[in-house]
């Protein structure tokens, strides 16, 4: 994934495409609330004809013809009022189809590179934000907005005093618009943030139920979140009190200003220089200009609200479109080269592995072994593609890991996380990594191969059962079998396995050598890490990990002596023909 912000031509075509059709919309609703605040002079209109016309004739014909033509210019502003406010659901549900699918791309995305699950699901919280703002009071107000020329006008034409002092209260509340959007853009920024803690330490609470129980530190965990909660509060209270401020603020001075028509109205008839259905025509029109000023302050802190998260959106969305999808290349079946890796925590930058530098031909099997935080993980992280690397390459049959695509590259890896975590499905979903009409047999051969098709067939719904969150419904053993079923499903050249045998017992891990056996007599290319060397009876090939850095690399009896006992020989006496030394 593409990480930056910048706008090339192929990212600035990427979003055209995603807006495409939008701008046409958004010139339509501009259009269309035209007519509604042209239709919507008709009770100014209305008024002043019946007072200076209808009731100074006395003529009831007229009065009812008068009302009629008001009554017909109600009902059509009404009915584009409908049109407009239908049209902008649907612009806010098409955004959300369109976007939605991207953002939560991003947001399984995210975890990857350090960020909280809560931030990474702001994601989708952000396009809900866009899509409840298009569907409220507030963009009907802001389209309303660029109209308030048009009862200008019309109360400039009745009386230029009128129009002049109208033109002055409506510059106020623009005023007042700009400067609490000031004010509360940057205290949004700090909200949303104080959120995201909150979220974050909620979120953490949660997952960690079991412990908080057992050990009865939930109390403790409350307080922790109730603190961070205190402090999202604050700032809430803090932006909520602006923007209420600035709502009544506008209000009174809105009705201040109508009052003021009303009188300098009062004062032009008596200085004869405007009739008196003039004075309430101005009065209605007036309060008809300022009202999508009141309404937008109000709905301010939603627009802010939904402005960001478009734009948060936005910048995902850009970062996510890559240049061109690469070539399809046939599945891998020469080579797994691994050259001078270099590889940094992604969002901090540490340094955590360095030149490490190895490769493996079909059918070898590479155990790899050391202290904890030597960087083992670390290391399969690179060879998957989790994290990219900071320098050297991950080759697959010479081609670098970036030049595969990514869902064809995942069909020909294979990879047991050192924490299994399952979907939230059944078994069968599980195993066949989601594949639309999976073929049985390869869903069976993958869970015989890990030794466990006995054990699901043993349950009450066998290959459709549901796992439930994380796959809570078994055991840790279960779940690391099924994570390995699912690692060797659709027999792919390269199996990673990030210490399989931790929770496996005597009969897991006669299944586990004889799943890498399987391997490496299918010519495949297996990597497994492992603590206890019972998971290593399988491999040839030895490698140590310590310290950040490859040690060791060699003839499994080479680096190990027997026993249990695990030792490591320092990188200069391992075998020349098997190490690729770290220049
Ligand atoms: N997501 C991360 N963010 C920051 N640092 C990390 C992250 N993952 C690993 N590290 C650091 O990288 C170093 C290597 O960790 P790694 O997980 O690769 O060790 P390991 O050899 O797999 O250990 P173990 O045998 O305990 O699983 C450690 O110092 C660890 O603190
Ligand atoms: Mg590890």
């Amino acid at each position: 994934m593409a990480q930056s912000k910048e706008l090339t031509p192929a990212k600035r075509k990427y979003l055209a495409e995603l807006t495409r059709g939008f701008r046409g919309i958004i010139l339509f609703l501009f259009l269309i609330s035209g007519i509604i605040n042209v239709l919507a002079l008709t009770g100014s209109l209305y008024m002043m004809q019946i007072y200076d016309r209808a009731l100074t004739s006395g003529s009831i014909p007229t009065l009812v013809v008068l009302s009629t033509l008001a009554i017909g210019l109600y009902v059509f502003q009404g009915g584009f009022d409908v049109i407009r406010s239908q049209v902008l659901v649907r612009v806010g549900a098409r955004l959300d189809k369109k976007i939605a699918p991207l953002a939560h791309r991003v947001a399984i995305d995210m975890p990857r590179f350090g960020f909280s699950t809560s931030e990474s699901l702001e994601r989708g919280r952000d396009v809900d934000t866009v899509r409840g703002f298009l569907g409220s009071q507030g963009p009907a107000a802001l389209f309303d907005l660029p109209w308030m020329p048009v009862y200008l006008i019309f109360i400039y034409f009745l009386h230029p005093l009128l129009g002049a002092l109208t033109f002055a209260g409506a510059f106020v509340l623009a005023v007042l618009t700009v400067v609490s959007e000031v004010m509360t853009k940057r205290l949004s920024v700090s909200t949303r943030k104080a959120a995201i803690v909150r979220n974050t330490i909620a979120d953490s609470n949660a997952r960690n139920a079991d412990v908080l129980k057992a050990m009865g530190f939930s109390g403790r965990a409350v307080s922790r979140f109730s603190e961070a909660n205190g402090e999202h509060l604050v700032l809430q209270t803090k932006s909520n009190d602006i923007t209420g401020t600035f709502a009544a603020v506008s209000r009174v001075l809105r009705m201040l200003l109508q009052s003021a028509v009303l009188g300098l109205g009062a004062y032009l008839t008596i200085k004869n220089e405007l009739s008196a259905g003039a004075i309430i025509a101005c009065s209605v029109a007036s309060a008809r200009a300022l009202a999508p000023v009141d309404l937008a302050i109000g709905n301010w802190k939603a627009f802010i609200a939904a402005r960001m998260a478009y734009h948060r959106l936005r910048d995902t969305v850009i970062a996510l479109a890559t240049s061109d999808e690469p070539m399809k290349l046939p599945p891998p079946s020469n080579s797994l080269v691994v050259d001078k890796i270099t590889i940094a925590v992604p969002g901090t930058g540490q340094v955590v592995l360095s030149d490490v530098s190895f490769d493996l031909q079909p059918g070898q099997a590479l155990g790899i072994i050391g202290p904890s935080a030597g960087g083992k993980t670390t290391l399969v992280r690179a060879l998957t593609g989790i994290w990219p690397v900071l320098r050297g390459s991950v080759r697959l049959d010479g081609a670098d890991l970036g030049q595969w695509r990514e869902e064809d590259i995942g069909q020909h890896i294979g990879y047991l996380p050192q924490e299994v975590s399952l979907m939230d499905a059944t078994i069968e979903e599980n195993i066949s990594r989601f594949e639309p009409n999976p073929d049985y047999r390869k869903i069976v051969d993958a869970a015989k191969a890990a030794g466990v098709h006995d054990m699901i067939v043993k349950m009450p719904d066998g290959y459709r059962t549901q796992l439930g969150p994380q796959g809570t419904a078994l055991s840790a053993g279960q779940r690391q079998r099924l994570g390995l079923a699912r690692a060797l499903y659709g027999n792919p050249f390269v199996v990673i396995m990030d210490e399989p045998n931790s929770n496996l017992d005597g009969e897991g891990e006669a299944a586990l050598t004889e799943a890498i056996e399987g391997i490496s007599a299918r010519g495949g290319i297996t990597i497994v890490i492992a603590h206890r060397p019972s998971a290593l009876a399988a491999v040839e090939l030895v490698a140590i990990v310590q310290n950040g850095r490859m040690v060791a690399f060699g003839k499994k009896q080479d680096i190990m002596t027997p026993g249990p006992q695990i030792t490591s020989k320092p990188a200069h006496e391992v075998p020349k023909s098997q190490a690729r030394r770290p220049a």
